[in-house]
């Protein structure tokens, strides 16, 4: 096994990871933050609806693989639309492609035969340690592997997911995207008994793409980051016009983040519930940080701060080793 060294210089090796993605601009950047880091080995990919149909979102994280020179990751194309069949897309926020901008190289390799349910399920029971299961679109194929695979929960080391909010949502004014695309499926995972970890627009509103951290991007002689650069131009002109940030939020590479550098993020250990009833408020996350529900006992990590200077850091240094 290869062994990375970590930021400490110790030599561990690197932790076994799948990510389920719907890419999407910062599910991109996500891929290549893993690529480009020893200290975790991306297993296996696998695709969701989110950002864009789920077709859309296959191609794109082919077309990533292929940029970043991974092709040999297997990749597995997934739910089509939540638990409640509803398939709500966010191609307002990532164009048409789910992925525009800049061009793309053409799939170097292809889609496993297996669905992401199946990819998962054997990938998590071939692995000799836990696997980090990371999400970073609407949770539902990882909430069907749980509930159609449940032996698999003791191959998974834990769940950390990009979504939700402690604070304000962005799809709807208190609803998180992925989380509202399919909150059952976020309620199946949040009642699993698994380690799980949040990661909210509350964190991942402190990882702007300022325009410091999209010129050193832009500073890299390569195709990948000029690629990357490219991506934030699009993303946060979205961002400029949908919500009015000066700079876009580069959400999903905080999960692979914090795997990278346990230190990276502060974490709240609470109760968290998902609604799913609400007229106004379904796919809101409620997340109790005083515990004013006392008989309700903490089910995630919740993050609540970020390092944004390391962040990037790692997220730069990882795009410029590829
Ligand atoms: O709300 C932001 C999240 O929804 C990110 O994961 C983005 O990629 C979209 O999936
Ligand atoms: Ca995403």
């Amino acid at each position: 096994v290869a062994l990375a060294r970590q930021r400490t210089g110790v030599l561990m090796a690197p932790r076994p990871i799948v990510i389920d993605c719907d890419p999407g601009h910062d599910d991109a950047v996500a891929l290549l933050l893993a690529v480009g880091s020893p200290e975790v080995d991306l297993l296996a990919v696998t695709t969701t609806f989110g950002n864009c149909a789920v077709e859309d979102a296959t191609r794109n994280a082919l077309q990533i693989l292929t940029l970043a020179g991974a092709t040999g990751v297997p990749v597995a194309s997934g739910a089509a639309g939540g638990i409640d069949g509803k398939s709500t897309l966010g191609n307002y926020v990532h164009g048409t492609s789910g992925l525009d901008g800049p061009p793309m190289p053409a799939p170097a390799s292809e889609v496993v035969p297996a669905g992401a349910v199946e990819l998962l399920r054997r990938t998590i029971q071939a692995s000799a340690e836990p696997v980090t299961v990371v999400a970073t679109g609407p949770i539902t194929n990882v909430a069907r592997l749980l509930l159609e695979h449940p032996e698999v929960k003791d191959g998974i080391a834990e769940v950390i997911f990009m979504g939700g909010s402690t604070e304000r949502g962005n799809h709807t004014p208190t609803a998180e995207f992925n989380t509202y695309a399919d909150p059952e499926a976020l309620d199946v995972v949040l009642r699993s008994g698994l380690v799980v970890r949040m990661v909210g627009l509350n964190l991942t509103h402190q990882a702007l793409a300022t325009p410091e951290v999209v010129e050193r991007m832009r500073a890299m002689d390569h195709v990948v980051g000029q690629t990357c650069a490219a991506w934030m131009g699009f993303f946060g002109a979205s961002y400029n016009r949908l919500w009015e940030f000066e700079a876009p939020p580069v959400h999903d590479p905080c999960t692979v983040a914090a795997l990278i550098d346990p230190d990276l993020i502060q974490w709240r250990e609470c109760f968290v519930a998902v609604e799913l009833a609400g007229t106004w408020t379904r796919g809101t996350t409620v997340v109790d940080l005083h515990h004013r529900y006392p008989d309700e006992k903490p089910n995630a990590h919740v993050a609540m701060t970020l390092d944004a200077e390391r962040y990037w850091d790692l997220v730069l240094d990882a795009v410029d080793r590829i």
